[in-house]
């Protein structure tokens, strides 16, 4: 028991391992998922309905988009930005890895007869000839990714992306980081049995890496059967640090907004967005 809760409570090296299908593609979890992304009114796997709807139009008319505008959206859960975004006439993409949400996407695509390229990948070996005019990833999903896996996917967009393409996503901030505190507990059940129709303890370890910005939330679920550690890494990012992330992939950040509505960047806030672009 000493050694087992010495694991649990034992600290990784930052994005030591990568475990988001654990968290997107069961067939348990990516249930729960769904149900979060389709509730209009919280900000859970997705943004509010409104919040969406705010996005949607901003984007529209920043991007000015329309039938001639190529899209590719990473991480597209199932479908609440491609649908709208295809409503306006673009020609989307969207890029995910959980077959529950693309499934409940093409259904929305089907039955609004909107052509919408949907393909299940994980979105860090997609590949394609296609370029497009804006690249999306958006819910901060950026920021579940290593070091290595974002120049990864930000040298993939420099590819994909047309000469004055844009890419737009949202990140966690600095001031976000300093919120976050170490904590260890455990709970039956925890998150509402989210984990697992059956019963379970989990153990939920929040650790920070304060040199690297870096929180990550360590589930050890504990069922009957068998155990299981679910690793959920947040990078946090100043405009210095993505800025230069984004240089090292050939990418220069263009303009800083509050969120992906296009609102005044806030220093104060725990999230920011931005629109970046090659070169
Ligand atoms: C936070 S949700 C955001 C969904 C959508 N962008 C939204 O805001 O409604 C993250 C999405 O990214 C997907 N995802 C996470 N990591 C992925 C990966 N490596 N490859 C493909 N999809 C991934 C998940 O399945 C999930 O649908």
């Amino acid at each position: 028991m000493y050694k087992e809760l010495q694991g649990i409570n034992s600290r990784p090296a930052p994005f030591q391992f990568y475990t988001a299908d654990e968290l997107w593609t069961t067939e348990h979890t990516s249930k729960q998922m769904l149900e979060y992304h389709l509730n209009g009114d919280i900000d859970f796997s997705s943004k509010n309905s409104g919040f969406i709807e705010d996005a949607i139009e901003w984007m529209t008319s920043h991007f000015n988009i329309n039938e001639k505008t190529t899209i590719a959206d990473f991480g597209c859960g199932p479908g609440l930005y491609t649908t709208k975004l295809a409503e306006k006439g673009a020609a989307v993409t969207g890029i995910d890895f959980s077959e529950r949400s693309l499934q409940y996407a093409k259904q929305i695509a089907e039955k609004k007869k909107l052509d919408i390229n949907y393909i299940q990948a994980n979105y860090l070996d997609f590949e394609t000839d296609q370029k497009f005019d804006l690249i999306t990833i958006i819910m901060c999903d950026f920021c579940a990714l290593s070091p290595h896996q974002r120049n990864i996917l930000l040298k993939k967009f420099n590819v994909m992306l047309k000469p004055h393409g844009s890419i737009l996503f949202d990140v966690f901030s600095f001031n976000g980081f300093e919120q976050r505190e170490e904590s260890a507990r455990y709970e039956l059940n925890q998150l509402n049995s989210f984990w697992s129709a059956e019963d379970y303890y989990c153990f939920v370890n929040t650790f920070k890496y304060d040199t690297e910005k870096v929180i990550l939330d360590k589930y050890s679920i504990i069922e009957k059967s068998q155990t299981r550690t679910v690793y959920n890494w947040l990078q946090y990012f100043s405009k210095g640090s993505l800025r230069k992330e984004l240089e090292n992939a050939g990418l220069s950040l263009k303009q800083l907004y509050g969120d992906v509505r296009g609102n005044p960047y806030n220093p104060d806030s725990e999230e920011f967005a931005i629109v970046a672009s090659i070169g």
